[in-house]
């Protein structure tokens, strides 16, 4: 008797579940006439792709159910530490490179929604004609069909002004000893980053700091600057290390103008390029932004594969950025930098910090953006680091954990993409790094 009603329940449901989809089908509304950025919004909308990646999204009545509404709460909320699409499309006349690569990603690779929402949201999946028009939309917003472009010959830059940049990059009468220069942290015939020895930068007095220096190297094309962006540009992140007590010394920009400025030929030289401010905090620090504009490393194997030279990658280093695009590497490591256009989560799935070696000590470095806006949503976000030169730049993460490409690759599988790479898969795409080398004449 039981057995009866429980079948009779799961007719009924079965049948409910039946009409739903068929009604998805068959009602399923076409694309709205409308401008190009009303019928994206309104086909990601079809689509359901809003239930899993906002943070505001209302779940469905099945997420009360156990074992399956856990599932659902677990999907939402990768599928938002992932992307936030409700909040990244704010603006559809602005939206960023990674967003775009994203949606790419999903459409070129058929991923999304998940299979497993797919197959009880019938009707749910970009048909030819949806996918045709997000992809023109997205061709037409990066101007490309390439997640990654060159890395120009050379941007802009005042000559003058960079020459006097280059001199004070070198010169350790900013730090308060007359030990440590910029260039000590950011050796620029290695891959402009430090020492590969050490984990964090030695500053003033044998002293470490709290974070992995990053390479200034292409620098010019990051959105901000910093693992956590607390600085706008070059020219304000220039200002943090000499008056920074563990990296110049514990001293203040006017005690370095005053040091500075015993060098007559130093306040002529100033005088000369900027006469109206003459040798100020402002003007050493424009010189050595103006200087950092030509840390570009253009015409690495890579780029010249992209601008049409198919011979200049081996098989094996193509196979290896198929596999980067595939995996959705190209999507937060996007553009001319190959990163540095956003603020991602480190560990959307799994924990980083639990799982990472506990030499490492957690320390206010490690709470990524969120040091800088206060915003406990940011917590654990990280510029996503430039992949240019990245063969030259160990230890790799913010905090140096990992000494090799290998381990670097498979982390990101494991906690951005949830998955354990295969070996093969990791090797092929760190041979593809090793092409990301390019030119500059300080470089070796
Ligand atoms: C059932 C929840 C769910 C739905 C619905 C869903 N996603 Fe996702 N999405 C996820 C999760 C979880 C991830 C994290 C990566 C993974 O698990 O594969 C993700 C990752 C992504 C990514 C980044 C990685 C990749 O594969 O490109 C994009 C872009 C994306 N989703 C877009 C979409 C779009 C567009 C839609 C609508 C068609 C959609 N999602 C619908 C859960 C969902
Ligand atoms: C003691 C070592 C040390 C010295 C000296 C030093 N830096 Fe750095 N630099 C670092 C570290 C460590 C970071 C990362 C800090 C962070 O993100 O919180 C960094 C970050 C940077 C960045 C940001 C790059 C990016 O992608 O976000 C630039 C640019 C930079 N430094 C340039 C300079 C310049 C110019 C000087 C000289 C005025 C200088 N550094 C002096 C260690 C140093
Ligand atoms: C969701 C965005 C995202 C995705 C997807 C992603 N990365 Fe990253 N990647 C980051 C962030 C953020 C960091 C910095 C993490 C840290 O240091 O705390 C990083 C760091 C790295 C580093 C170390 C760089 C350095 O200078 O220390 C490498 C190498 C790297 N990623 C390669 C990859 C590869 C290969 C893939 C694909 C398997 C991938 N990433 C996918 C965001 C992403």
């Amino acid at each position: 008797m039981k057995k009866k009603k429980l079948k009779i329940a799961l007719c009924i449901l079965l049948c409910i579940v039946a009409c739903f989809a068929i009604y998805r089908f068959f009602l399923r509304k076409s694309i709205p006439e409308g401008t190009a950025e009303e019928k994206v919004m309104a086909i990601l909308q079809q689509n359901d792709c809003f239930v899993c990646h906002s943070k505001n999204a209302e779940l469905p009545f099945y997420a009360s159910f156990p074992i399956i509404g856990n599932k659902i709460k677990e999907h939402v909320t990768h599928g938002t530490n992932f992307i936030d699409l409700k909040e990244k499309l704010a603006d559809l006349n602005n939206v960023d490179e990674v967003t775009l690569s994203m949606l790419d990603h999903a459409i070129t690779y058929d991923r999304m929604p998940l299979t497993a929402y797919k197959l009880i949201h019938w009707g749910t999946g970009f048909n030819a004609k949806e996918k045709s028009v997000l992809a023109a939309w997205i061709h037409e917003k990066r101007g490309s069909d390439e997640p990654i472009s060159a890395i120009p010959d050379s941007i802009p830059y005042d000559v003058a002004k960079a020459r006097l940049g280059e001199k004070m990059y070198n010169d350790k009468r900013i730090s308060l000893d007359g030990t440590i220069s910029c260039a000590t942290c950011h050796v620029l015939e290695k891959g402009g980053a430090d020492k590969t020895t050490t984990r964090t930068s030695e500053g003033i007095n044998g002293q470490f700091g709290g974070i992995n220096a990053p390479t200034v190297y292409n620098a010019c094309f990051n959105v901000r600057q910093f693992w956590n962006g607390r600085a706008a540009d070059l020219k304000e992140q220039a200002a943090g290390p000499p008056a920074n007590p563990v990296e110049m010394g514990d001293q203040t920009w006017d005690q370095i103008v005053a040091r500075l400025s015993q060098d007559a030929e130093l306040v002529a030289e100033f005088q000369a390029l900027f006469p109206s401010e003459g040798l100020t905090e402002s003007t050493v620090t424009e010189a050595i932004a103006e200087f950092e504009k030509t840390l570009v490393t253009p015409n690495s194997r890579f780029d010249q594969f992209l601008k049409g030279k198919k011979d200049a990658l081996t098989a094996e280093e193509q196979a290896g950025y198929a596999l980067f695009k595939e995996n959705a590497c190209a999507t937060c490591h996007v553009g001319v930098n190959m990163g540095g256009k956003t603020f991602e989560r480190l560990s959307i799935f799994g924990d980083y910090y639990a799982d990472r070696d506990k030499q490492i000590v957690y320390n206010a470095d490690d709470d990524g953006l969120k040091g800088f806006t206060q915003n406990d949503a940011d917590l654990h976000k990280f510029k996503v680091p430039s992949l240019r030169n990245i063969a030259l730049t160990a230890p790799y993460f913010h905090d140096g954990q990992y000494n090799t490409l290998e381990e670097a690759v498979a982390a990101m599988a494991r906690y951005e993409l949830g998955t354990e790479m295969a070996t093969e898969d990791v090797q092929s795409i760190v041979a593809f790094l090793k092409t990301l080398t390019g030119k500059n004449q300080h470089l070796k």
